[in-house]
Formats: structure tokens, C-alpha cells, sequence
């Protein structure tokens, strides 16, 4: 999107918003001085959630006629509700759309009444997506939890109201639908209304409501209904119209920068979204990773440069001088620097049908900070229905937890009670770049600020030129039996006899020293191969042409042992003999014993070997290892 700005003359590339969806955006910028409720509504479709919140819609007068005639007639044509209205086809659409496999998140929608205007976030309503309430909820000051009266208090409501408190929300409203279905029953209201105050009191909320009411029949959604005399407090509207929620903390400015810009030369400005604080023309900013600073000249916005902006607001900005700032550089007042980390605590929301483990490297995104990280330990994770704290040894799918994360480059941070910008973050699946989990981070790790690289007076390089060659891994990787260590064996042979210091790091040795402690789970052999890729790379650092033959199953460790190593000096080899000619090999028995089931997770036969899609060279059947030996001596050359 290019605009010409036309008191400076100077073209610009406003910047895309940083997060959330563009409508938001647009609606945000012309409610700033406006009287605005976010919140979110959690509970799923069965709950009446879609009726509840098509009734907020019809009854603050958002819908206007040629929607309303199609209303009707789709009821009708439905019959879902008899000859009446069904407010849930206003929004159900979207549901439509994720039943055909298209991903809606969260559907935000606006709407307001005289007192006040709304955005509400909308997300998912099965368990299996409960998690991507996180995304609505970042925003979120208010949560309305869906509750089926016939159904009672659910595990389902449980962890919503536990992923609301994580997010920082601070009041939360049990909507108890379906009461016309039970006669108005106030002892069943109360039941309700106690076992939830009773789980949510110690999460510390400032207020905790419950209202009892038909999103069908429209009783305490705008007026108070005659059939809940015993029910004193407000309708759900005047709820959300009156709820006072604390005002954003008057906090100092923060800025990441999402990318510099530079359209012709006479333009060098920085684009983001302020991300909290007002930013105002005259302020002193600090790059934190480089310590540099310079003025605000300037703030462009898509309406022109105004004197000052609000967190929320895309803007692009023009300093004094010229310093060094790049995407995911992170700026604050020169008085209020940010502090930095490679490892901290955190709370993470597992979103994942695949497993989470410690040791697997993931892509972390923290405001418009990329980087790589991996879990390093897996404290506990929390039973959302008792709150309990429970062992863990991998993560699955709706899991909580708390755990320790390490990242390959300080990032930026602060913690999340201070910043949900600076202290949320995702972690992002390597292969598949779908979001894994959303995390909160406690607080840095102190070993993180103690810990220094020391610089080392020889270089690899001097070391390389003392050997008389470059250092290598050379990554052998295939199925138990397939000949890895033997083709491993004959190429040092061949390398030795050339001259060339070598070593072989193999898996059956290396497992009865440096890796006693690990078994077989996935666990273990995402560990036993971090640990071999690290100790590879030192050993090349030292010079050497390293070889390594381990199984290395899984793809994404073996990415993230190229990527460790460098691309420009690893070869992945793939010992391409197929299962049954390991099988009839069997140089162990291990197969046998397998296929006996006395092991239970055998590679190949019942745990996974994940083929390499790409590897630099392939070991054929029928071709004599001498043969191969010889290509693989040119390819490394
Ligand atoms: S890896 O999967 O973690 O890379 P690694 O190469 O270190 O495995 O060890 C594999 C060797 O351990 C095999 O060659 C075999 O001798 C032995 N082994 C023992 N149990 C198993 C098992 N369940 N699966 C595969 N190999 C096993």
C-alpha cells in the first residue's frame, strides 16, 4: 500500500498492522477517544453461543433491513426455531467456512449500544480449539463464559476461565443459558453460579459475575426478565454498558519495529504499531539491542502526521539521525530502557495435535522478534480442573504448562503481568509454520545474565589451516542395519589414509557414555541428537571431518542440526536400505525381538523414521560401498 504524503512530498510504505485484523484496526482508529469494551465470549456452539451473541447483535440495533429480511426468511426456510427468528445463522457463517477448512481463529465483530461501543471476539467453540481463545483473548478486558444450564459447570468452562485469568483478563461473567429450559430453577442458578465462584476466586479476578438467562428468548440480554424475580443484578448488556475495567497503565512508550523504510532518498523512516504508551514528536528513543538513540522528528499515519500516537496505532516514524535499526529491533524511551533474555519462564498453551519435547528447536515470535528456541525444561503442567500441578514429560494438545525456554539471541521482553506485547510470544513449528503454542513469560532466567561467551584466541580458521582442511559433519542417517556405521568406517578409512583428521561419533558408542541416561521414547531421541549435533559442531570448530551415524528419525532435528552446524558445512547422507533388508539383517536381533514385542519401540517397525526429503547424497541398494565411498569422497571435497 503506497501514498503519496502530500505536505512532505515524500512517498512511504505504511506499514501493514502488526497484529489483529485490519477491520479492528480501522474500527479502533476512529473509536480512540471513544468509550470501547473488548471482550470475548467462550463456550461453544451447543452452549448457544452463536444465539447469544446474533441477540447482542439484533438487540443493539445492528442489523439493519435487508439482513433482517434474510434473517427471517433463512429461519423460516431453516426451521430451526419454528416460525421465530434464529439469531444463531447471524453469525454462523464463519462456521460454515471452518467446517470447509478454512482457519477463522477468532471472528471479531463490533457493535454498539448508546452507552458504549464493543468489540467482541468470537473464537471456536469445540475443546479441540479451545486453545485459540488465547488469540482473542490478548485483547480482551472482559470474559463471558457460556455455561449450559442443563449441563452444568464443564472441564470446558473450567479452562476457559483459566486461560482468561493467564491472559490477563480480569473480570469474568458466567453467562448461565438455557435457564427458560429449566423453568428459571434459582437453586440450579446458584449451584451453578457457587462451583464456579468456588474454582475462579483463587485465580484472583476482580470481579466475578454470573447472570442467568435465554439467549433464545431474549431473557436478561437487554431487559431484566420477569421470570428471574430472584435475580437482582443486571441484564447482560447493562453488564458489559457499565463494567469498569481498569485503564491501560500510563506506561512508557514502546515501539517494535516491523520494517525500516526507505522509498527513495530523501524518506528513511521505521513502521510498527506502537505497542503501548503514547509515542509523541520530541521524544528521545533507545534501540535496546545496540544502545543507540535518536529523536522523533516525525509520526506518519495513513491521516497525516499528527504530534502523538496511541498504543494500537500503525504508524511509521522519522528520527533525527541516521542509526542502525532493522525488523524486530525493539525501541523505548532513552529513560525507560527494556532489558533482554535468552532464557526465561514462561506458561505455554500447547495448540498442537503434535507433541511437544524439550530439546525440539521451534521458531519464537515475541512482538516482531524472530528467533529460534526450545523448551529446556518442562516444570509442570496444570489441571484446569483442580488447578493441581501435575508431572509432565511432553506436551499435548490443550495442555498448560510451565517450563523453561532458551533462544538462540536475546530477545527483547518483559513479563507479561507488565506487557502482553513484550511478554506474550508463539512458538512456530519449523516445517509446517503453523503456530504450535502461545506462551507468557514469568521471568528471565538469571543464569542467562551470567553465563558469557569468552572468546577464544585460536580461530577455527587457524585450526583448519593447521590441519590442511576445512572441518565437516558428514550426517549418516537411516534405519537400524542399514549400513550407516559401515560406510561411515570405510570413509574414514579413505579420508585417514589421505591424510585428514577424522572422527566417527556413533550411536551404539555413544550411547554407553555421553548418553547413558537416554532410552528410546521420542524424548530421549530428540535429546540424544541435540546432544550429537552440538558435540559434531565442536569437533568440527576443532578441525576435524566428523562423521555421525545415528538413526536421527525425525526431520526437524536433523534441520536443526543443520542449521546449528551451517548448511555450508554439513552433508546429510541417507543410508537408503529398505526395512525388510535390515530386517533379514538383522545384525543385532533387535528386529526379532520387536517383532516379538519385547521392544516396544522399535524404528521402523513401531516408532517412526521420517525420510529425508532432501538429503545431499543417497546411499543406493546394489551399488558397492567402495563405489559410494568414492562419490562421497568428490561431493566433499
Ligand atoms: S536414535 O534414534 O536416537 O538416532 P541411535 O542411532 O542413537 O538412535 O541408536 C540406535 C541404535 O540403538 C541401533 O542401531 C540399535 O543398535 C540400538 N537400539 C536399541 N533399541 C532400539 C530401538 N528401540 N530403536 C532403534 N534402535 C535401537
Amino acid at each position: 500500500m503506497a501514498r503519496r504524503n502530500s505536505r512532505k512530498q515524500t512517498t512511504f510504505v505504511h506499514p501493514q498492522p502488526v497484529a489483529g485484523p485490519t477491520t479492528q484496526q480501522a474500527f479502533l482508529a476512529q473509536q480512540q477517544n471513544q468509550d470501547l469494551l473488548r471482550f470475548i465470549t467462550c463456550g461453544s456452539v451447543d452452549d448457544g453461543k452463536s444465539t447469544l451473541i446474533g441477540r447482542l447483535l439484533w438487540e443493539s440495533q445492528q442489523i439493519f433491513d435487508d439482513p433482517m429480511a434474510a434473517l427471517e426468511t433463512e429461519s423460516k426456510k431453516y426451521g430451526t426455531q419454528g416460525d421465530e427468528i434464529d439469531f444463531a445463522l447471524l453469525v454462523d457463517g464463519q462456521s460454515a467456512e471452518r467446517e470447509q477448512g478454512i482457519t477463522i481463529d477468532v471472528a471479531y465483530r463490533f457493535f454498539s449500544s448508546p452507552r458504549r461501543k464493543f468489540i467482541v471476539a468470537d473464537t471456536p467453540g469445540h475443546e479441540q480449539y479451545s486453545c485459540n481463545m488465547v488469540t482473542g483473548a490478548s485483547t480482551a478486558e472482559v470474559a463471558v463464559l457460556l455455561v449450559d444450564a442443563k449441563k452444568g459447570l464443564l472441564t470446558q468452562t473450567r479452562r476457559h476461565a483459566y486461560l482468561a485469568y493467564l491472559m490477563g483478563i480480569q473480570h469474568v461473567v458466567l453467562a448461565v443459558n438455557k435457564m427458560d429450559l429449566l423453568d428459571f430453577d434459582a437453586a440450579i442458578f446458584n449451584r451453578i453460579r457457587e462451583a464456579f465462584e468456588k474454582f475462579a476466586n483463587p485465580l484472583g479476578f476482580v470481579t466475578i459475575s454470573a447472570i442467568p438467562l435465554s439467549a433464545l428468548n431474549g431473557d436478561n440480554i437487554t431487559h431484566r426478565s420477569a421470570r428471574t424475580p430472584w435475580y437482582s443484578g443486571p441484564p447482560l448488556m447493562a453488564y458489559l454498558e457499565t463494567i469498569v475495567v481498569s485503564q491501560a497503565k500510563n506506561s512508557a512508550p514502546v515501539f517494535p519495529v516491523q520494517c525500516a523504510n526507505r522509498p527513495d532518498s530523501d524518506f528513511r523512516g521505521f513502521s510498527g504499531t506502537v505497542a503501548q504508551g503514547r509515542l509523541q514528536v520530541g521524544d528521545d528513543l533507545r534501540v535496546t539491542a545496540s544502545g543507540q538513540s535518536a529523536r522523533v522528528i516525525e509520526i506518519v499515519t495513513l491521516d497525516g502526521s499528527p504530534s502523538e500516537a496511541l498504543a494500537g496505532t500503525p504508524v511509521t516514524l522519522r528520527l533525527d539521525k541516521e542509526i542502525d535499526i532493522s525488523r524486530g529491533d525493539v525501541l523505548s524511551l532513552a529513560t525507560s530502557p527494556l532489558e533482554s533474555t535468552d532464557q526465561f519462564e514462561a506458561t505455554l498453551v500447547w495448540m498442537s495435535d503434535e507433541f511437544g519435547h524439550t530439546g525440539r528447536s521451534y521458531q519464537i515470535k515475541l512482538a516482531t522478534q524472530w528467533a529460534t528456541a526450545s523448551i529446556t525444561t518442562l516444570k509442570h503442567r496444570i489441571d484446569v480442573n483442580t488447578l493441581a500441578h501435575e508431572a509432565i514429560k511432553h506436551l499435548q494438545l490443550n495442555d498448560i504448562c510451565v517450563c523453561n525456554i532458551a533462544t538462540t539471541k536475546p530477545l527483547v521482553f518483559d513479563n507479561y503481568k507488565n506487557s502482553k506485547i513484550l511478554g506474550g510470544f508463539i512458538l512456530v513449528d519449523r516445517h509446517s509454520h503453523a503456530t504450535v503454542a502461545a506462551g507468557m513469560i514469568h521471568h528471565s532466567l538469571r543464569r542467562s545474565q551470567n553465563v558469557h561467551r569468552q572468546a577464544l584466541s585460536i580461530t577455527r580458521t587457524e585450526r583448519e589451516t593447521l590441519n590442511g582442511h576445512r572441518g565437516k559433519v558428514i550426517w549418516f542417517t537411516g534405519l537400524s542395519g542399514s549400513g550407516k556405521s559401515t560406510i561411515a568406517n570405510a570413509l574414514e578409512l579413505q579420508l585417514h589414509s589421505q591424510g585428514r583428521r577424522t572422527y566417527i561419533l556413533d550411536g551404539d558408542n555413544v550411547r554407553q557414555g555421553l548418553n547413558k541416561d537416554l532410552g528410546f521414547t521420542d524424548a530421549d531421541r530428540i535429546e540424544n541428537i541435540r546432544r550429537i549435533a552440538e558435540v559434531a559442531k565442536l569437533m568440527m570448530d576443532a578441525g576435524l571431518i566428523v562423521m555421525t551415524s545415528f538413526i536421527s528419525p525425525f526431520r526437524q532435528e536433523r534441520e536443526t542440526a543443520r542449521q546449528l552446524i551451517g548448511t555450508e558445512n554439513f552433508v546429510e547422507v541417507y543410508v537408503n536400505t529398505p526395512l525388510d533388508v535390515c530386517e533379514q539383517r538383522d545384525p543385532k536381533g533387535l528386529y526379532k525381538k520387536a517383532r516379538n514385542g519385547q521392544i516396544p519401540n522399535m524404528t521402523g517397525i513401531n516408532s517412526p523414521y521420517e525420510a529425508p526429503e532432501n538429503p545431499d547424497f543417497v546411499f543406493r541398494e546394489h551399488v558397492s560401498v567402495q563405489e559410494m565411498v568414492n562419490e562421497l569422497l568428490l561431493l566433499i571435497r
